[in-house]
């Protein structure tokens, strides 16, 4: 039997250096794709995932998260009044339930492995998943559900994988692929931005993982690695060694919204998505001679 995983974790601490001066004073988490903020995406993401705790390790300048999941009576009242009635109820089901929603706060940017291992004392003893909020999906059913089916089957720790153009390897983590279909494979290994010769793959781990909860302890015992800060994968590598990791190549598209180029792409490819802008998007590009013409096709 495995543990059911209730909890998901959602790192927001990070400085967003690739997109100053708009993060100077905003995290990059609310940074909107067309309407949604990013961090408003992997909510419902992992809400669709079945995930009732939703545990955010926050920073400096980052209460503004705190206040997007939270009620603004003032502004549902007056959405009231007007009969804004769509807009109201669209507002209360983004929100996670009462009491559903923790936060912590990373003191220093550290890194991703320091501010996963910030979460520790809210996660306690049991499985988890990890969302990396500016990495923002177009999937259906959206990718942690995905991995909870695979996790079903196997236990243990999962992470989402997709390709990446293998000259481009050395800006992510990347897998070793073993045996196993696309829906659930063994990891053999890992590596955190290697070159395009040492990469084992040009599978990258894409900011979605169900994680067993050992691998705080062994957050705990790391020394900073690529970069300079403390990695996730460099603790997961060490954590193969005596757990199962499985891979899952979902079927989806990440787009990087921590990159400006990533971020300009979703917002296109998210609007052609959306029936209720799509057509009048596609005319003001065509009016402007930008030429989007075709529909996303994924
Ligand atoms: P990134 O490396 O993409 O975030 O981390 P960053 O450091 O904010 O970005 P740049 O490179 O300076 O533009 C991936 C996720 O991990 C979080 C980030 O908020 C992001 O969601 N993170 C990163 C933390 O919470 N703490 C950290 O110390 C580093």
């Amino acid at each position: 039997m495995t543990r059911r995983v209730r909890t998901a974790v959602f790192p927001v601490a990070g400085l967003g250096t690739r997109f100053l001066p708009a993060t100077k004073a905003m995290p990059k988490e609310m940074l909107t794709v067309v309407d949604r903020p990013v961090i408003q995406y992997a909510v419902d993401e992992a809400r669709e995932a079945g995930i009732e705790h939703f545990v955010f390790v926050t920073g400096r300048n980052k209460g503004v998260i705190e206040d997007h999941f939270d009620r603004q009576y003032e502004l549902e009242q007056t959405l009231e009044i007007r009969g804004k009635t769509e807009a109201l109820l669209e507002l209360q089901r983004d929100l996670p339930s009462a009491g559903r929603t923790s936060f912590t706060r990373q003191q220093e940017p550290l890194g991703l492995g320091h501010a996963v291992w910030c979460a520790r004392e809210l996660v306690g003893d049991q499985p988890f998943a990890l969302l990396l909020p500016d990495m923002v999906f177009m999937a259906k059913p959206g990718v942690l559900k995905q991995m909870m089916a695979t996790y079903e089957e196997t236990g243990g720790n999962i992470i989402g994988v997709e390709e990446v153009d293998p000259a481009d390897v050395s800006s992510y983590g990347i897998v070793a692929r073993g045996s196993g279909p696309d829906a659930g494979f063994r990891i053999t290994g890992m590596v955190e931005k290697p070159s395009p010769q040492e990469a084992p793959s040009n599978l990258f781990i894409s900011g979605r993982y169900i994680l067993q909860p050992e691998i705080f302890s062994l957050l705990s015992e790391q020394t900073k690695g690529a970069g300079g800060e403390i990695q996730l994968t460099d603790a997961m590598q060490i954590m193969i060694r005596s757990q199962m990791f499985t891979g899952v190549k979902y079927e989806g598209k990440v787009f990087d919204c921590g990159s400006k180029i990533g971020f300009l792409t979703a917002n296109v490819a998210f609007a052609l998505d959306r029936p209720d802008i799509s057509e009048d998007f596609r005319k003001a590009t065509r009016n402007l001679g930008l030429g989007i013409d075709g529909d996303y096709l994924g």
